[in-house]
């Protein structure tokens, strides 16, 4: 077995883009600026956002956090994204999600300015990424896509089922494996939770992605000898042996599929760092396409 060491990998991604930016700014041009939207105070939120200020900072980019209370009301943070679409001095921004049960996620998707939707969630980069068009593609696949390449796992003609039909996930993955690209050109079962016979089907994939949100869902008698297995799931599980009281797993048993699996990303370390990564480069192109 080997790993796909997603924290190298977005190591060099980082590096990348960080001289890029030095590169800009010696020409005498600003750094690009992502911001970020934080609605209330959820413990995985607030981290998942701090981190992607420190990538900002690390890269060289300029970024702004704006937060808004739990009670803040959908016009109010419609209004908040009419301001940054029409802001010349920001690339692209996102709206953390969960969003608060009153404000409709939709509504609020579909508000972004598609040139400045750096997630990849709105319709028109969806309907792109569908099409095979320019567009940017949610900051997780395209961070497995990323790591795929980098380690020039061959995709052509294998079988790759995807666990889980999440859009920001499952479903983006499915439509870039299937592809005709490299990596890409796999033959891709979406599987989900009314999938019949599941574990047979996962035990005939070359490459497996599981995305499903289930922590160690993914037992090695559903890997076939020899898979590349991608997990993306992270959960935290209480554990009284370790000083923080948790530890992190995927939705992948490591330990027990690692042995027969031919590649296989490890939780943290994985998939995780790629989409930190991810986001960085769709930011990037975003400043560099306006
Ligand atoms: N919540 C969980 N993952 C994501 C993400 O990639 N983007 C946004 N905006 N919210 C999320």
């Amino acid at each position: 077995m080997q790993i796909l060491d997603g924290k190298s990998c977005s190591e060099q991604i980082r590096q990348e883009i960080a001289d890029q930016v030095s590169q800009l700014k010696s020409e005498g041009r600003r750094p690009p600026h992502l911001a970020a939207i934080l609605v209330g105070n959820d413990g995985a939120s607030e981290t998942y956002v701090a981190n992607k200020v420190k990538d900002c900072q690390q890269v060289g980019f300029e970024s702004s956090l704006i937060r808004f209370d739990n009670s803040v009301s959908e016009e109010e943070l419609l209004t908040k994204i009419a301001e940054l679409n029409a802001d010349e001095a920001v690339d692209g921004f996102i709206v953390q999600l969960p969003l608060p049960g009153h404000i409709d996620e939709h509504k609020v998707t579909v508000s972004i300015d598609p040139r400045k939707d750096v997630d990849g969630f709105c319709p028109e980069n969806v309907g792109n990424l569908c099409l095979g068009l320019p567009t940017f593609v949610s900051a997780t696949p395209n961070g497995i896509m990323e790591l795929l390449a980098r380690y020039d796992i061959e995709t052509e003609g294998k079988h790759c089922v995807v666990l889980g039909r999440s859009n920001i996930v499952g479903t983006p993955m499915a439509i870039l494996m299937s592809r005709n690209s490299k990596p890409g050109n796999s033959t891709v079962t979406l599987a989900h939770s009314r999938t019949a016979n599941l574990k047979a089907l996962c035990a005939e994939a070359d490459i497996l992605v599981a995305a499903i949100g289930k922590p160690e869902f993914v037992s090695a008698d559903m890997v076939k000898p020899g898979a590349v297995v991608i997990d993306v799931g992270i959960t935290r599980l209480a554990d009284e042996s370790r000083t923080s009281g948790f530890r992190l797993v995927g939705d992948v048993q490591f330990d027990s599929v690692a042995e027969k699996a031919a590649w296989i990303t490890p939780v943290p370390g994985g998939v995780g760092p790629m989409t930190r990564a991810s986001l960085l480069q769709n930011t990037l192109k975003a400043y560099l396409r306006n």
